[in-house]
C-alpha cells in the first residue's frame, strides 16, 4: 500500500472518500443506557463530527449536530423538552429530524423557522444499541440484518470501549488469526482451556502458529477461514467475516458459548469506539455469561471498565496491567486477552504509514479488506454506491472440524453461517 492509499484509508471525516463510504451504512452510535428519557443531552463524537445525543421525555432518541443552526451555541446546554431540544441561547427548538419547531425571539408572524434546519441523523434503537445513519437521506439503506439486531434483547450483550488508535487497527486485529498463538500466547491459551470460552480448541489454536488463511469474497465483505491441523484426517477451521465498513464477526467459541463480533466506529481519525457484541442465536444469555461480559473475562472481547466511563481500567497509563501484576517485562504483566489486543493495537499509533509495512502470507485477509475498502471508496467517488443490502449482514462465526478433503469450506459451512436460528450449531 503506498502513502496515498494509506491516507485514503485513514480519514473518515466528512467529505473524504472513506468518510463518504462510512456515511452510506448504519453504524452503532451509542448505547441505549447512555441517555435517559428527559435527561441530560450527551456530547458524542463520531466520524470526526461533534454531535449531541439525547432521549426525549417520551423515550425516543435523537442525534443532532452539537452546534445550533442559529449561531452555533452548544446544544449540550439545551433544554430537553417534549419533541426536541431547545437551545439555551435564544430558545430555538429542533425536533429529531432537525426541523425548527419554534423561534421565540423572532416576530410571531415570521416564517423564518421554515427555512432553518439543524443537521440531524436518523436513529434506530434495538437490543441496547442505537444505530445511526450519517449519510445523505436519498441513499439511506434499509437496516442491516445483523443477527444481534434480530434476536430477542435477552440474547444480546453490547459493550462500548474507547480505544486510542485508528479504527483499522482494531478491525485488523480481529481479522488477523495468526496473532492468537503469539500475542495471547501458548500459556494464556492453555489457561483459557480452564476458563469459559476457549475450552477445547485452545490447544489447537495455540499450536497452530501459522494457520493457513483463506479468503472468500462476499458482496459486502470477506469471509475468512483459518485452517489448523486437527488430526491426520481433519482440519480445524475458524471462520469469521469482515463486513463493510467496520464490522467483524468472530469465529465461534466452543460448545454452546455466545457468538461475538465488533463494530469499530471511528471517533475521528485517531480514535475508535469499540462496540463489543456478544449474542446467542437461540437462547437468552445466562447470568453467568452476563457477569463475565460485564467484568471482562480472561479470554473474551469485553474489558473491565472504569466505572461510569468507557475507558478500560487497565489501559496505557498503567501498562494495561494491575499494579501488582508479576513479571519483569511489560508483556508479562498483561494477562487478559482484550487488554493484550488493546495494548498492541494502540501501540501501533494512529498514523503509522502503511507503506512502511511488510505484509506476509498471514496478512492476506487484512490486505484484501483494505483493498475492498479503498476500492469501494474510490468507486463511490465515481458514483457507484456500495453494497448495503440488509441480507449481506446475515453472517455468523463458525468453528468446526472438517475432513481434509473438503473442497470448499465456505460452501460446507454456508448454512451454519446463515443467521437463521435453526441453522446454529455449537462451535468446536
Ligand atoms: S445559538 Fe441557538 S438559538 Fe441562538
Ligand atoms: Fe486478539
Amino acid at each position: 500500500m503506498n502513502s496515498e492509499e494509506s491516507q485514503l484509508l485513514s480519514s473518515t471525516t466528512r467529505g473524504t472518500a472513506m468518510g463518504d463510504l462510512f456515511r452510506r451504512f448504519w453504524i452503532p452510535a451509542f448505547l441505549s443506557r447512555e441517555v435517559e428519557a428527559g435527561g441530560s443531552p450527551m456530547r458524542l463524537r463520531l466520524l470526526g463530527e461533534d454531535l449531541i445525543a439525547y432521549r426525549s421525555p417520551n423515550g425516543t432518541v435523537g442525534l443532532v449536530r452539537e452546534h445550533c443552526a442559529h449561531r452555533g451555541a452548544s446544544l449540550y446546554f439545551a433544554k430537553n423538552e417534549d419533541c426536541g431540544l431547545r437551545c439555551l441561547y435564544h430558545g430555538w427548538k429542533y425536533d429529531a429530524e432537525g426541523n425548527c419547531l419554534d423561534m421565540p425571539n423572532e416576530p410571531p408572524a415570521s416564517q423564518f423557522k421554515e427555512k432553518v434546519k439543524q443537521p440531524a441523523y436518523p436513529c434506530f434503537e434495538k437490543n441496547g444499541v442505537v444505530m445511526a445513519y450519517l449519510g445523505p437521506a436519498e441513499h439511506k439503506p434499509a437496516l442491516p440484518d445483523f443477527e444481534w439486531l434480530t434476536v430477542p434483547p435477552e440474547n444480546v450483550y453490547i459493550s462500548k470501549r474507547y480505544q486510542d488508535c485508528h479504527w483499522t487497527q482494531g478491525l485488523e486485529g480481529d481479522i488477523d488469526s495468526s496473532h492468537l498463538g503469539f500475542l495471547h500466547g501458548i500459556e494464556a491459551m492453555k489457561k483459557a482451556t480452564e476458563h469459559d470460552m476457549m475450552a477445547g480448541s485452545a490447544n489447537l489454536v495455540a499450536q497452530g502458529t501459522h494457520p493457513k488463511l483463506e479468503v472468500v469474497h462476499a458482496e459486502n465483505g470477506i469471509l475468512q477461514g483459518a485452517r489448523r491441523e486437527a488430526d491426520d484426517k481433519n482440519y480445524y477451521w475458524r471462520i469469521g467475516a469482515w463486513l463493510m465498513p467496520c464490522f467483524t464477526i468472530l469465529p465461534a467459541f466452543p460448545a454452546d458459548a455466545a457468538l461475538g463480533g465488533h463494530a469499530w466506529v471511528p471517533v475521528d481519525d485517531n480514535k475508535v469506539w469499540a462496540f463489543g457484541i456478544s449474542w446467542h442465536p437461540k437462547r437468552a444469555l445466562t447470568q453467568q455469561e452476563l457477569a463475565w461480559f460485564h467484568e471482562g473475562t480472561p479470554t473474551g472481547i469485553h474489558s473491565t471498565m472504569i466505572p461510569g466511563s468507557f475507558v478500560a481500567k487497565r489501559n496505557k497509563s498503567n501498562g494495561y496491567a494491575e499494579p501488582d501484576a508479576p513479571g519483569k517485562q511489560p508483556w508479562q504483566k498483561i494477562t487478559i486477552f482484550q487488554d493484550q489486543d488493546t495494548a498492541i493495537t494502540e501501540s501501533i499509533g494512529a498514523n503509522f504509514d502503511r507503506k512502511d509495512e511488510f505484509l506476509g502470507n498471514t496478512d492476506i485477509v487484512i490486505a484484501h479488506a483494505r483493498r475492498r475498502l479503498t476500492e469501494a471508496a474510490k468507486k463511490l467517488q465515481e458514483g457507484k454506491e456500495p453494497p448495503t443490502d440488509p441480507k449481506g449482514f446475515r453472517k455468523r462465526g463458525v468453528s468446526v472440524i472438517l475432513p481434509r478433503e473438503t473442497k470448499s469450506w465456505s460452501e460446507a459451512v454456508a448454512d451454519q453461517m446463515d443467521t437463521r436460528p435453526e441453522t446454529f450449531l455449537p462451535g468446536i
